[in-house]
């Protein structure tokens, strides 16, 4: 069997294939390989898998380079929006995808920046390092409690669950959540509220994402949406970028339609809106919320396990149903 990995990942998962006896080729590239890289490094190649990454675009015309050995394409992330699905199921390939290991990670991610911008840490950080610091004042710096205010959760999958978990039993929160189902366990549990959308934005002072990019969520948070919002709330994003129209929201933290905003992935990643930059309200990480040694090197051996199990002839643990 052989297998192309289209980046270095950690080793746990090319440890797990090599170990079965496959033969495993990684791309050399320091970086995303290129649509008509990929084509060209896997044409007349004979992959019977593919182990890619959530910055591949896996298309109809990718699959067909493969040839018609190509059983499975697993990808190393929970979302899996970089991979036509209906056109894999037209060819019958296998998709899988890495949920439930990363979920703790992207929880805490998302509160760590919840915290830091409500704290205000990344600017109180820069300006203690630039030696402005003049000594204790009883206006420096203020900003927002977390504990006893409304946390919106939009889209209450495992992670928007797990993130309610920490709001509620650790800060105390009133958890309000939005997801086209409803989850009365969970209301039960948490004290949580289902809200439809728009009321979820008037009412929470945070409101954190959770959705899966889908032609139905792009651009669930636009302008109309922002000003719906309180200007005192924060709009945190770890799901992906195109959930939210960018510019509308730089519009509305540089207008105080919203008080500040904490996002981990962008809407034309890695570019990011310009006006981002530049405001203090602001606050970026480069799409690291599952970004730690120990779910990254999961990731890697799940990912090859769904391999491993296609290619064995079993039903991997992560395939899509659709
Ligand atoms: C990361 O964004 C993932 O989908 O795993």
């Amino acid at each position: 069997m052989k297998i192309y990995i289209t980046r270095m990942v950690p080793e746990s998962g090319i440890k797990a294939l090599k170990d079965k006896g496959y033969e495993v080729v990684v791309s050399l590239k320091d970086g995303v390989i290129t649509k008509e890289e990929l084509i060209a490094a896997l044409k007349d190649q004979n992959y019977d898998a593919l182990f890619c990454l959530l910055t591949d675009k896996i298309d109809g015309e990718v699959m067909d380079s493969f040839g018609p050995q190509l059983k499975v394409v697993a990808n190393m992330a929970v979302g899996f929006d970089n991979i036509d699905v209906p056109e894999a199921k037209k060819r019958g390939i296998i998709i899988t995808n890495t949920p439930g290991i990363l979920t703790d990670t992207v929880a805490e991610h998302t509160f760590a920046l919840m915290l830091a911008i409500a704290h205000r840490i990344t600017e109180a950080d820069k300006f203690t390092k630039d030696l402005k610091y003049q000594g204790w004042a009883p206006m420096l710096m203020l900003g927002n409690d977390l504990s006893g205010k409304t946390l919106g959760i939009v889209g209450l999958g495992r992670i928007g669950s797990r993130v309610a978990h920490h709001a509620a039993k650790g800060f105390e929160m009133k958890v309000l959540y939005y997801d086209v189902n409803r989850n009365e366990e969970f209301e039960k549990e948490f004290d949580a509220v289902y809200m439809p959308f728009d009321d979820l934005l008037k009412k929470s002072d945070f409101v954190s994402i959770h959705v899966p990019l889908l032609e139905t969520t792009r651009h669930l948070i636009n302008a109309e949406k922002l000003k719906l919002m309180k200007p005192t709330a924060y709009l945190v994003n770890t799901s992906r970028g195109p959930v939210v129209d960018e510019v509308a929201l730089a519009y509305a933290l540089k207008n105080n339609v919203i008080h500040g905003t904490a996002l981990d992935v962008f809407e034309f990643e890695p570019k990011i809106t310009p006006e981002l930059l530049k405001l203090d309200n602001v606050i970026l990480t480069p799409h690291i919320a599952s970004a730690t040694e120990e779910t990254r090197s999961k990731m890697s051996s799940l990912a090859a396990t769904n391999i491993i199990e296609a290619l064995e002839g079993r039903t991997p643990p992560n395939m899509l149903k659709n």
